[in-house]
């Protein structure tokens, strides 16, 4: 089955193992995307790590997370939860990004299981250098690569799980407040989720 397990080198830096990811042929995702994007931050001094779902079509180009619309959204909501972007490690439980082409127009797709399954050694890693005291995962992808594929990210928004030794809290994905119906409701319940996390850690 498709793993990155083996283009991760094993105990290496955090320089290494993204070094490493720009390589990785894990899944066949790397065939149509630009880059891998890595995820990134502050690597020791990070308490927080944020995790989402891939990279969109601007940070494929950019080869930066959360430089599109999402990371806009996210730029407002993390200030507005007095949260530091620069303190926090961002990254993606897919590292390149899926889409399909109409047109001129790439459009994302949801990546499967099976590569979320196989991306997730890259994510193990960044855990492992990282070592935050709280990961928050933005959406269902990122949640069920942290919780499994049974769990429910709208009963649990909010909320603070233990998995594999690892605290990990959960809300929406600022794409999914971004294309919300009622955009003020939405914003204003991701806020408070990300209050919530932040007094978790
Ligand atoms: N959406 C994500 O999940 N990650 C990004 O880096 C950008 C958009
Ligand atoms: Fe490797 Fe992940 Fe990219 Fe697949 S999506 S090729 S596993 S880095």
């Amino acid at each position: 089955t498709a793993s990155a397990a083996q283009f991760v080198p094993e105990g290496k830096s955090w320089a290494a193992l993204r070094a490493a990811a720009s390589e990785c042929r894990g899944c066949d995702l790397y065939e149509d995307a630009t880059q891998t994007v890595f995820g990134e931050g502050p690597i020791r001094a990070a308490k927080l790590m944020m995790v989402g779902e891939q990279p969109g079509d601007r940070e494929d180009v950019a080869g930066h997370v959360f430089v599109g619309p999402a990371g806009r959204l996210l730029d407002k909501a993390l200030a507005a939860a007095e949260i530091v972007r620069d303190e926090v490690y961002l990254t993606n439980a897919v590292k390149h990004f899926k889409f399909t082409q109409r047109g001129k127009r790439r459009i994302h797709e949801t990546p499967r299981r099976s590569e979320v399954v196989a991306c997730f050694p890259w994510l193990r890693e960044e855990l492992r250098v990282v070592k935050p005291q709280l990961v928050v995962a933005l959406g269902a992808v990122a949640a069920k690569a942290l919780l499994g594929p049974s769990f429910k990210l709208i009963e649990n928004r909010g909320k603070v799980l233990e998995a594999d030794g690892l605290r990990v809290g959960v809300t929406v994905h600022p794409s999914a407040v971004v294309r919300a119906e009622n955009f003020t409701e939405a914003f204003d319940a991701f806020v408070s989720d990300l209050k919530v996390l932040r007094e978790a850690l």
